[in-house]
């Protein structure tokens, strides 16, 4: 395949506007030819604009369809149809550019087929920080993240006793629709019956939005399980659940000797 000379970079705004952006990420928006964005606030377009002259907002595109999955793919490929040769091109998208966020990985690859040099700069996510926010320590029991209807209708396997993070639950029930009339309280208890089945009613869950500037607070809401459909749940939430504590008869003490684990004890 030809090298057409060209380079293809996707990089992340981060979750707080300003604060978060990388050096790195913000020398490839300087410095690119061109640079296309999709970011979720208007102050972080105004942000983008401000580092490079020659921009182009992909917002429109995301509303042409009334199914998202079409969007994102029109998006793709709108980036990789004018990546230009011997250019510099940069796609910006908000958070860490491949944290559930089907577009950017899209468009590099159409863009490795296209002969462009790519690459990925790592960026902030909500994940990180909900790790900063809620003091939870991914490596204490580990911890499993989902889309949250995905999670429901392909029933992925997981452990209570792991953390557990469901992403897009504003979405809960409508994925791929741009559609804003959907039945989220009546979804949200479809996940809650299913959810009763690993934790217990009572279980303290949490509603967690990363502050989107450094001036405000992240929005945590803490309440039982049980009481998941009553919350108003909006489209940047998260759903935290925290893991139950792991009981002795868990632990496999076959393997405890087998690592030669014993002594420790
Ligand atoms: C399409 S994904 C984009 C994620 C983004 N690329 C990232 O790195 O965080 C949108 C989902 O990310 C999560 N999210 C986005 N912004 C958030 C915020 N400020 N606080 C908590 N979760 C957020 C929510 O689960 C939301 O439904």
């Amino acid at each position: 395949m030809d090298n057409k000379g060209g380079l293809f970079a996707v990089v992340g705004m981060g979750i707080q506007l300003g604060s978060d952006l990388t050096r790195a990420a913000e020398g490839y928006i300087k410095n690119a030819d061109k640079v296309f964005y999709l970011v979720n606030i208007a102050q972080a377009a105004e942000w983008i604009e401000q580092l490079n002259s020659n921009t182009e907002s992909l917002q429109d595109l995301y509303f042409v369809h009334k199914n998202r999955l079409k969007n994102y793919i029109a998006i793709a490929e709108h980036v990789a149809n004018n990546l230009e040769s011997g250019k510099y091109t940069t796609f910006v998208l908000y958070g860490h550019p491949g944290v559930f966020a089907m577009p950017s990985h899209r468009a590099i690859a159409l863009a490795k087929q296209k002969g462009f040099r790519t690459k990925m700069l790592p960026g902030i996510s909500a994940e990180d920080w909900l790790y900063a926010d809620l003091g939870v320590d991914p490596g204490v029991s580990g911890c499993m993240s989902f889309e949250v209807t995905d999670f429901l209708v392909c029933q992925h396997s997981y452990s209570p006793f792991s953390h557990l993070l469901l992403w897009q639950i504003g979405s809960l029930g409508n994925k791929y629709l741009a559609d804003t009339e959907f039945p989220l309280a009546k979804n949200l208890e479809v996940l809650t019956e299913e959810l009763l089945k690993s934790y217990p009613s009572n279980h303290e869950i949490v509603l967690y939005q990363a502050a989107l500037f450094a001036t405000e607070q992240a929005k945590i809401r803490r309440f039982e399980l049980a009481k998941l459909a009553q919350q108003d749940v909006e489209l940047i939430d998260t759903l935290y659940i925290p893991p139950l504590d792991m009981p002795k008869a868990n632990i496999n003490q076959d393997m405890i000797k087998r690592l030669g684990l014993a002594d420790l004890n």
